[in-house]
C-alpha cells in the first residue's frame, strides 16, 4: 500500500460523537454548532429528543476534497451503537458516502459503535469494499483502574471475523498507509520520545481468561490519521493519545518533515492520572506552531483550560454535532 499522502483542497469534520455537548459557545467563522446543523438537517423545533447525545467516546466523519473528487472516512465509531444511530439520524449524516473506517486503538469508547456504523453505511447505499483499518494489537482483553483503584474490565471490541461477517473488509496491519486516493494517512506505531508521556498507567491486558494480567501502559496499537491541505498543512487526528499527544506531534513532524501542522483534533488524554503532565504538554505544543487546537473527548477540562490560557483563540474545544471546515 502507498504511504504517499497527497494534498487535498479542503477538509470538513463532523463531530458525530464526543463527550461534550455545547451549542452555545461562540465559534470561529465557518464553524457551525450542533443546533445549526440539526436545523439544517430538518429539526423544526428545539426539544430534548431532537438534540444529539454526548457520550464518553469519539467518532468523527472526515470529508476530504481535491478538485472534483471527494472521499469520506469515519475515524472511530464512539462507544455504543445507540449513540451512532441517535446522532446520525438527527444530524442527517450521509453514512452512504463513508468509504472507509479507521479505528484508532482497541478501546470500547472508539469501537463500540462500529456495528451500527457499518449497518448505516450499507443502508445508506455504500456498495464498495468498506475497509476497516485495524492494528493487530487491538484484540486482547483489557482492563484499567477506576479512580478508586479497583480494576474494571473493558468490553472487547468486534473482531476482524465479526466485521467481515457484517460485510466490511478488515485490514489488520501495524504499518503506515495512505488510502482513498492518498488523501488520508493512517500512521504506523507512534514512537515514544518524550520523557514525561508514560501512556496509561495501570492499564493491563491479557490473552485469555486463564492468563494473568500484564502491564500495558503504552497501548502500542494506537495510531493517528492525517490529511494534508494544500497551502495550509496537516490536519492531525489523534483519538485518545495514549501514545502522548506530544509524541503524536513528533511522529507527524517525522512522517511529514517541513509540513506545518494546520490543525490538531481528538482526545489528548490529559485527565485523571495524566493531569500531572499538562504543564509539560502545553509548553511543548509551542514548538509545533499549531494553527488550530481542537481538543475533545478525553482531553479533560483542566488541560483544555490550560491550552486556552496558553494559545488563546487558536484553541476551540469540539462538541457533538459541530461541523468544522478546514
Ligand atoms: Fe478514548
Amino acid at each position: 500500500m502507498s504511504t504517499a499522502l497527497q494534498p487535498v483542497d479542503s477538509v470538513e469534520i463532523l463531530v458525530l460523537i464526543d463527550n461534550k455537548t455545547d451549542a452555545l459557545s461562540s465559534l470561529p467563522e465557518g464553524f457551525t454548532d450542533e443546533w445549526v446543523n440539526l436545523h439544517k438537517a430538518g429539526m423544526e423545533q428545539i426539544s430534548g429528543a431532537g438534540q444529539c447525545c454526548a457520550n464518553h467516546g469519539l467518532a468523527l466523519i472526515i470529508t476530504a476534497q481535491r478538485g472534483g473528487t471527494k472521499h469520506v472516512m469515519l475515524f472511530d465509531a464512539g462507544p455504543v451503537d445507540f449513540a451512532v444511530e441517535y446522532n446520525a439520524s438527527r444530524l442527517g449524516a450521509s453514512f452512504g458516502e463513508i468509504e472507509a473506517i479507521t479505528l484508532s486503538h482497541g478501546h470500547w469508547d472508539h469501537a463500540g459503535g462500529i456495528p451500527a456504523a457499518i449497518d448505516l453505511i450499507r443502508q445508506g447505499g455504500q456498495t464498495g469494499d468498506l475497509p476497516v483499518y485495524l492494528h493487530p494489537g487491538m484484540f486482547r482483553k483489557r482492563a484499567f483502574p477506576l479512580s478508586t483503584g479497583e480494576l474494571i474490565e473493558i468490553r472487547e471490541i468486534a473482531t476482524p471475523d465479526e466485521l467481515s461477517a457484517q460485510g466490511a473488509m478488515p485490514v489488520v496491519t501495524d504499518q503506515p498507509l495512505s488510502v482513498l486516493d492518498d488523501m488520508f494517512y493512517i500512521s504506523g506505531e507512534i514512537p515514544r520520545v518524550t520523557s514525561y508521556e508514560a501512556g496509561f498507567p495501570g492499564h493491563v491486558q491479557r490473552n485469555a481468561e486463564d492468563t494473568g494480567w500484564e502491564d500495558d501502559p503504552l497501548l502500542m496499537d494506537e495510531r493517528y490519521v492525517a490529511v494534508n491541505i494544500a497551502g495550509k498543512g496537516l490536519v492531525v487526528f489523534s483519538a485518545c493519545s495514549h501514545a502522548g499527544i506530544v509524541n503524536v506531534l513528533h511522529a507527524a513532524r517525522r512522517d511529514f518533515p517541513g509540513v506545518p501542522i494546520h490543525a490538531l483534533t481528538g482526545g489528548f488524554h490529559l485527565a485523571g492520572g495524566n493531569e500531572r503532565i499538562i504543564e509539560d504538554t502545553v509548553a511543548d505544543f509551542e514548538q509545533f506552531n499549531i494553527g488550530l487546537i481542537l481538543p475533545g473527548h478525553c482531553t479533560g477540562w483542566r488541560a483544555t483550560n490550560a491550552l486556552e490560557r496558553a494559545y488563546g483563540e487558536r484553541v476551540v474545544p469540539i462538541a457533538v454535532g459541530m461541523k468544522i471546515p478546514l
